[in-house]
């Protein structure tokens, strides 16, 4: 029944837009092909990369030039898999993104009614019937528990008898105005966007674990210019937020601080940075960044000491503000799960240590799952967004495939977009 073999995941990062094509094996239903998905046994049979100049901060400000490096990473990733692509899973990352949560009640029936999939979908879209703002609209939603009459805290009601649903959901909203322009730049590239997530999201499917999800875990995706926090707990996301501040801020103030260029800082960073000064081996007072080729070569020196002083003072911001999101949700220092690092931003030596000290709680940097084919290629920190999106491509076409989809629910742009619902309730 379901004849999506291939899976393809567009992440349309700020600093770099990425594709990776994955192979989700040959089965012919859609339950077997969860199920290999879902073991992390996918077949990475395409990456494609390519520099983005037409975002800042995780929004587009160029449509052209961001449609352009869409193209150009779809094009790699198609030569390299020699699969045609003409629809993806995408993200959207921005500050503008804001979750908050939503309760929705329905009658189902005076004489007492089995709850199914109408029943459902009722209850989630009274849940979405909240005041928004008029620029504003609803990206995704997941229902996190039921009230079925006096019984709460049902996670899943169908199949139940009642008359009175309730649902607690929470919802990720978005500036309508960032929609449009994503919807614009899709046009332009021709590529369908089968859902659109929210890079954290993507991310937590690609790195997090039932186990961790169930124990409370926030997952930093700490990107170009912008930090996805998404926190869950008892398996279901209880907030999200985008942070306006991201690992070029680090690439930045070493610029300014070393009076260096910027690809020089960028060097000095991803070569010799660490996330706190008792981390450097040895007694090491300078470090050397080789600049130029030939005759020109040279080597220039920077002082260890005041690139540590300079990464430190702005991680220390971006952790200052993550865990002021914790506070906000009364979970700072509070989460067994610990903290999950990805993102380009995850690779700097040392950072899960830094992380475990500063958010006074465990951490490590996510692993991916291991891949077959090119799977060493997206083996990456900074691929983690995208492989989250490959395998919630496979399972937005898994799950309509196995009935309950997700259209229908919403109206306007989402389903312009095509179904955007965050993958609970699928069958
Ligand atoms: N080894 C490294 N150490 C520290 N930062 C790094 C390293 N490699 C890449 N980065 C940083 O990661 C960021 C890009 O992360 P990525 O997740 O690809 O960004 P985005 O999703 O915003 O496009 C850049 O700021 C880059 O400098
Ligand atoms: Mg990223």
């Amino acid at each position: 029944m379901n004849e999506t073999k291939y899976a393809v995941g567009v992440d349309i990062g700020t600093d770099t837009v990425k594709v990776v094509v994955g192979h989700v094996g040959g089965t012919s239903s859609a339950e077997e092909t969860s199920a290999v998905v879902s073991e992390g046994k996918v077949t990475i049979i395409g990456v494609g990369t390519h520099k983005n100049a037409g975002m800042r901060k995780g929004t587009i400000v160029n449509l052209d030039k961001t449609a352009e490096a869409i193209d150009r990473a779809l094009e790699k990733a198609e030569r390299m898999s020699g699969y045609h692509i003409d629809a993806a899973t995408v993200n959207i990352n921005g500050s503008h993104i804001v979750g908050l949560s939503s309760r929705g009640v329905v009658a189902v029936g005076a004489g007492g009614q089995t709850i199914g999939q109408d029943e459902l979908a009722r209850v989630e879209e009274a849940a979405t019937v909240v005041q928004l703002p008029a620029n504003r609209e609803i990206l995704d939603v997941t229902p996190r528990s039921y009230k079925l009459d006096s019984q709460d805290g049902i996670r899943d009601p169908f199949g139940m008898t009642g008359v009175r649903l309730e649902v607690d959901a929470y919802m990720i909203t978005a500036l309508s105005p960032h929609m449009k322009n994503l919807e614009k730049v899709l046009e332009m590239t021709q590529l369908t966007p089968h859902h659109v997530i929210v890079s954290g999201l993507a991310s937590a499917r690609a790195v997090l674990d039932d186990q961790l999800r169930e124990n409370g875990v926030v997952l930093i995706d700490i990107g170009a210019t912008t930090t996805n926090v998404t926190v869950f707990e008892e398996g279901d996301i209880i907030h999200a937020a985008v942070l306006p501040i991201g690992s070029n801020n680090i690439t930045n103030d070493l610029a300014i601080g070393l009076k260096t260029e910027l690809d020089i800082a960028e060097r000095v960073k991803v070569e010799h940075a660490v996330a706190a000064p008792e981390l450097r081996r040895g007694s090491e007072t300078a470090i050397a960044v080789k600049v130029g080729g030939g005759s020109t070569a040279k080597s220039i020196e920077f002082s260890t000491e005041v690139i540590d002083e300079i990464v430190e003072a702005r991680l220390a911001e971006i952790f200052e503000l993550v865990n002021h999101e914790l506070k906000k949700i009364k979970r700072l220092a509070k989460l067994p799960g610990g903290a999950v690092l990805t993102g380009g931003g995850a690779k700097l030596r040392g950072i899960a240590d830094y992380a475990r000290e500063v958010l006074s709680m465990n951490a490590h940097v996510g692993k991916l799952p291991e891949f077959g084919g090119m799977g060493d290629k997206v083996n990456d920190p900074s691929f983690t967004t995208v492989a989250g999106l490959m395998f919630l491509d496979s399972e937005v076409s898994a799950g309509s495939a196995n009935g309950r989809g997700e259209a229908g629910l919403l109206s306007g742009l989402m389903s312009k977009l095509g179904g955007m619902f965050s993958g609970k309730n699928k069958r």
